[in-house]
């Protein structure tokens, strides 16, 4: 039977699903002409030489001719040209194109003069206030001020586009663009002196509208424009305002609902470079991969060659470990923490518990009377109904009563309210599974309802066990602030050590990213809330917190290189929360470096860290040859002839980052950093070191001390174990003090 199908209907049907995944640009005719299977096009970028590098003005007709070469008559259809299986033709980002090709027409090109290599696309996906005050930014005081909100800086987001006309970019107070400002707006889109670019790099013949609120979200948390009254539901009430309020937006539309393909997000990285963006932010990633292979990693060389600071997420596939996204020491890794806010929701229980959750959907209209409690998973933890999946539910169980369902499954948290709501549950008790630990968010859901912690989940269940007519009910206690643990990790935060460089620490900090307002669509109904600001959670979130703060640094030190940024952002971050205590993370223990980097972002320590690590973009030669690179592969990513065997390598570890990730067997080793007084230009640096357990940290010289300002000064690091124990991480710092600076540098170490 499943054969049956006509040819014709089936190629057709073909082409319709290609369609749907955002692949037609390769005509019904040149499937035609070639003879070939729609199937067996798939895109590749395809490196090839540079046309010529002293050629800067080359045309983009030249650059299309170049690229076109590399493809043969055959390659080519009579009535689309050269160019017209050229989705992509690249200029700043990396020396290639992407094209629609088949495996036979790659074989082809690899003969012609020119051709380097071809990989197969790459797909990513995006890692989906109050935030402000909670990092020490307050309105016309301090850093805040002096960096004049960020003004004169533009930050690029390469995200699902963007929703014009909304308050957050509204162009109140902003002045015109710089000059240098090269970018504009596609048809369709009308822009302002807030939002001054605007391209779609998916479907170039659409406008670059937000079609799921994503875009919108990280934009605003970025740059957004002071708005009063922001709120969802009443919830979170006050002046919503992005970090950079003064800064320019630039979106790049890259994303789908599905997915955010390789070759376009090289297309925009390429295009924010050509457009003259200061800060490049893009909150997606594809877990793993090596840099050569990574158009992301290779698109963000090029721009921090121009002096663009990248700031990336970690990626949302926590709280295992070795799950981290955007692993190269040239871009800013963000994991994501909980802010001292709570939208709470207390659930209480027959015999009078209480335990405070979290919901942004607060019913003035609920009653708060005591119903039938009952969990749908009660006899089996791993069932469709323990976790409330759409479906698994019926009336004859929950109907009328408050429903206990349990984090997981492949589905949103507001997805497992409907479940019960169509079931004709009246509320909801969300407790979460082990893995999820202490982290809880505020959610839009459909009918009342708090999500409580694991070690709340477990209190609550022994209830429901101990007595026969259990009950329960949530009472709504609104917007509370003060929540002392805060910053905690939160679950889904991507963790360390770097599987593609083990010798640089990774993440390289948190923030903000658990239960954050910001910017949203108010047609887009997914959370019925019909509002224009939405809280939602991710190191989506926590991203474009890090790209508002370097478009302050940028503001107020225009002269920082994006190294210098990220070593500012990274010596000054905060090791504990508001209760002076470690830093925790969801299972309510201390979060090792492998879940916080360098720690928590404290921008107006950032702005004045005294010291700092600069690298150069060519130290990354080294750096790449160490970690056994070929020329080839090196030349992928940074467009220039490098030969390992005359370059000299630096063990990874040598770079001068400003954190140590260290793998120590029975040999001791050495590394040597150099840092640069932008402090005060006559200042004494005196060492402080926190050594790992079973590991001794020496340090020569072991004090600094500057006469001047931008002096470099060197220093040695050994570290050498005293302990058998093997195949375990343990961590430390180097910690630089004076009296008024603190510059630390965490430690991770791997003994072998
Ligand atoms: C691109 O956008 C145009 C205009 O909205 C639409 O007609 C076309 O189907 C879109 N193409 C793809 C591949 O989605
Ligand atoms: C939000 O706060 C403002 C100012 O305090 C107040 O006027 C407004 O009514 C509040 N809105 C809600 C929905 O609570
Ligand atoms: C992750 O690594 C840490 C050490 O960094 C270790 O303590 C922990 O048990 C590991 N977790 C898992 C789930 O393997
Ligand atoms: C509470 O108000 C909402 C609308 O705001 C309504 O949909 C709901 O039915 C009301 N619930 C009760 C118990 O009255
Ligand atoms: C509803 O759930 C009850 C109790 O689990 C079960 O006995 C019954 O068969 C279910 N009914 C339907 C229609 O699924
Ligand atoms: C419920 O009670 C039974 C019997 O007392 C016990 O075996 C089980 O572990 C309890 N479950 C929970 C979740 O406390
Ligand atoms: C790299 O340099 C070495 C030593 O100078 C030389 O033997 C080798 O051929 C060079 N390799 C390439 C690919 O040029
Ligand atoms: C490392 O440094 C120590 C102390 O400065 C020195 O004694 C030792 O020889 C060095 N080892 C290597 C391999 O350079
Ligand atoms: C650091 O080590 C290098 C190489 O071993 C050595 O040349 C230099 O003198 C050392 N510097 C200090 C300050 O110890």
């Amino acid at each position: 039977m499943e054969n049956k199908m006509s040819l014709p209907l089936q190629k057709l049907l073909q082409i319709f699903i290609i369609c749907l995944l955002g692949f037609c640009s390769a005509s019904v005719q040149d499937i035609k002409t070639e003879g070939n299977n729609l199937n067996d096009f798939q895109t590749y970028i395809v490196h090839v030489r540079s046309y010529d590098q002293l050629h800067s003005t080359l045309s983009d007709d030249d650059l299309k001719r170049w690229y076109s070469s590399f493809l043969s008559e055959k390659t080519t259809s009579p009535n689309g040209g050269y160019s017209s299986r050229i989705l992509h033709s690249y200029r700043h980002a990396f020396s290639g194109f992407a094209a629609k090709l088949t495996a036979a027409e790659v074989e082809e090109m690899e003969k012609k003069d020119g051709f380097i290599s071809a990989m197969r696309d790459k797909v990513y996906t995006l890692h989906t206030t109050h935030t402000p005050s909670f990092l020490g930014l307050h309105q016309n005081l301090g850093f805040w001020k002096d960096s004049k909100y960020g003004e004169g800086t533009i930050i690029g987001l390469l995200d699902s586009g963007i929703t014009p006309g909304h308050p957050s970019l509204s162009d109140k107070g902003m002045p015109p663009p710089p000059s240098k400002w090269k970018g504009k707006c596609d048809a369709g889109i009308t822009c302002n002196n807030k939002l001054i670019g605007a391209k779609n790099l998916v479907n170039s013949s659409a406008p670059p509208i937000d079609d799921f609120g994503h875009g919108t979200h990280t934009s605003s948390t970025a740059a957004g424009n002071f708005v009063n009254n922001a709120n969802v539901f009443g919830q979170a009430n006050g002046t919503a305002v992005g970090i950079a309020p003064r800064a320019h937006v630039a979106m790049y539309k890259v994303c789908t609902l599905i997915d955010c393909e390789g070759s376009v997000v090289l297309a925009a990285l390429d295009a924010a470079i050509e457009d003259g963006v200061d800060v490049i932010s893009y909150s997606l990633g594809g877990g793993t991969s090596t840099f050569d292979d990574d158009p992301l990693s290779i698109g963000a060389f090029s721009a921090i060659t121009k002096g663009i600071f990248v700031s990336t997420s970690a990626g949302n596939e926590g709280p295992q470990n070795a799950t981290l996204s955007n692993e190269a020491p040239w871009v800013l890794t963000t994991g994501a923490s909980s802010t001292d806010r709570d939208i709470r929701a207390t659930v209480v229980l027959g015999d009078k518990q209480e335990f405070d959750g979290q919901s942004m959907f607060q019913p003035k209209n609920f009653s708060s009377q005591m119903l039938p409690l009952v969990y749908p998973g009660v006899n089996d933890e791993e069932s469709d109904a323990s976790r409330c999946v759409l479906g698994s539910l019926n009336n004859s169980l929950v109907g009328g009563n408050i429903v206990i369902c349990r984090s997981g499954g492949l589905m949103l948290l507001s997805e497992k309210a409907q479940t019960v709501k169509d079931a004709g549950g009246a509320a909801m008790i969300l407790i979460n599974a082990e893995v999820d630990g202490g982290t809880t968010q505020a959610e839009a859901h459909v009918l009342p309802a708090s999500h409580v912690s694991y070690a709340y989940g477990k209190k609550i269940l022994a209830y429901l066990n101990s007595t026969s007519k259990p009950t329960a009910t949530v009472v709504f206690k609104g917007t509370v602030m003060g929540d002392k643990t805060a910053p905690a990790v939160a679950q889904f935060s991507a963790r360390g050590p770097n599987i593609a460089s083990p010798g640089i620490l990774k993440p390289d900090i948190i923030g903000p990213g658990s239960s954050i307002l910001a910017a949203w669509d108010s047609s887009i109904d997914n959370t019925n809330t019909k509002s224009t600001f939405n809280i939602i959670s991710g190191t989506s979130m926590s991203c474009p917190h890090l790209s508002g703060i370097a478009a302050l640094l940028k503001s107020s030190h225009p002269d920082w290189s994006p190294a210098t940024i990220k070593s500012a952002m990274m010596t000054t971050a905060i090791v504990v929360n508001l209760n002076e205590d470690p830093i925790l993370d969801e299972k309510m223990l201390p979060a090792n470096v492998h879940a916080i980097g360098a720690g928590h972002v404290n921008p107006p320590k950032a702005n004045d860290p005294g010291l700092v690590y600069d690298i150069h973009p060519d130290d990354y030669i080294h750096y790449l040859c160490g970690l056994g690179y070929t020329g080839k592969q090196i030349k992928k990513i940074m467009n220039r002839e490098v030969n390992c065997s005359d370059a000299t390598s630096i063990p990874e570890a040598q770079l001068n980052y400003p954190s140590f990730s260290i793998e120590l067997g029975h040999d001791q080793k050495n590394y040597t950093r150099t840092v640069t007084n932008v402090g005060k230009a006559v200042s004494t640096y005196d060492l402080q070191t926190i050594s790992p357990k079973g590991v001794n940290i020496e340090v020569n010289p072991t004090q600094l001390s500057f006469t001047e300002m931008n002096q470099k000064m060197m220093y040695n690091v050994t570290f050498s174990r005293s302990t058998s124990v093997i195949n375990f991480y343990v961590e430390g710092a180097i910690i630089w003090s004076s009296g008024h600076y603190s510059v630390r540098s965490p430690v991770s170490i791997k003994l072998l």
